[in-house]
């Protein structure tokens, strides 16, 4: 049985209704939100737009994700704030409803990550996007990808546009002065070796 065979579909609107915005709420992320992230997040990870996500890997990282939804409780668009520690965080994920677009969700679901971020103690914060004039809005700025080690290894290994890739790098605040991904660039304390016969002894 495949786990797209066992989802419910979005239950919310039908194409041809646009959700009142204006009286959204945003909020942490539960469990039972994780089919209608699923499924809006897949819909747009055919051509790039977003990175995919399984199903199992949003209801491990759920507690990552803001949600919107309308007075009415119908599910608008999500995003989510990746810890990688406290010197950087990053925005995935963040998507709209087509017919929800343009009415202040998506700024409000980035302000909540920010926001998160900012109670984290975590001041800089990083995306790769295609519309970089989005973000603008929010005080992101274009920068190098170089000085975002984390985010290539997590990420961009992997990706089959390694070399084809058509997305700006942005950061939120400070540059990160670290990194915790990759090759290891700082010294770390040497492990404990165990002895032969240590662990019986215990
Ligand atoms: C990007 C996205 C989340 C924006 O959500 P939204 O609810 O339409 O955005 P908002 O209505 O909150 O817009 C906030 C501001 O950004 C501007 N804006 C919105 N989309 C924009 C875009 N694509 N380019 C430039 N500016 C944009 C709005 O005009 C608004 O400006 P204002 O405050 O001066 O009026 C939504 O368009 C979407 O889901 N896109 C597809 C998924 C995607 O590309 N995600 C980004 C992946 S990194």
């Amino acid at each position: 049985m495949t786990v797209t065979g066992a989802l419910q579909p979005i239950s919310d609107t039908t194409s041809t209704s646009r959700p009142r915005v204006g009286g959204a709420t945003v909020r942490k992320a539960k469990l039972q939100d994780a089919v209608n992230i699923f499924e809006l997040v897949n819909s747009l990870s055919g051509d790039g737009t977003l990175l995919r996500r399984s199903y199992s890997e949003i209801c491990e990282n759920v507690r990552d994700f803001h949600i919107a939804e309308s007075e009415s409780g119908v599910f608008l668009g999500c995003g989510a704030l990746h810890l990688y520690g406290p010197h950087l965080a990053e925005v995935r994920s963040i998507v709209v409803k087509p017919e929800a677009k343009g009415q202040g969700a998506g700024g409000r679901i980035l302000r909540a990550l920010l926001q998160e971020a900012d109670e984290q103690g975590v001041a800089s914060v990083c995306l790769f996007t295609r519309i970089p004039d989005f973000f603008y809005h929010f005080a992101f700025r274009t920068v190098d990808r170089t000085v975002l080690p984390d985010k290539i290894y997590k990420d961009c290994q992997s990706c089959p546009r390694l070399y084809a890739c058509d997305e700006v790098a942005m950061v939120h605040g400070p540059l990160p002065k670290m990194a915790v991904l990759g090759p290891t660039k700082f010294p770390q304390q040497e492990l404990v070796k165990l002895q032969a016969g240590s662990i019986a002894g215990h």
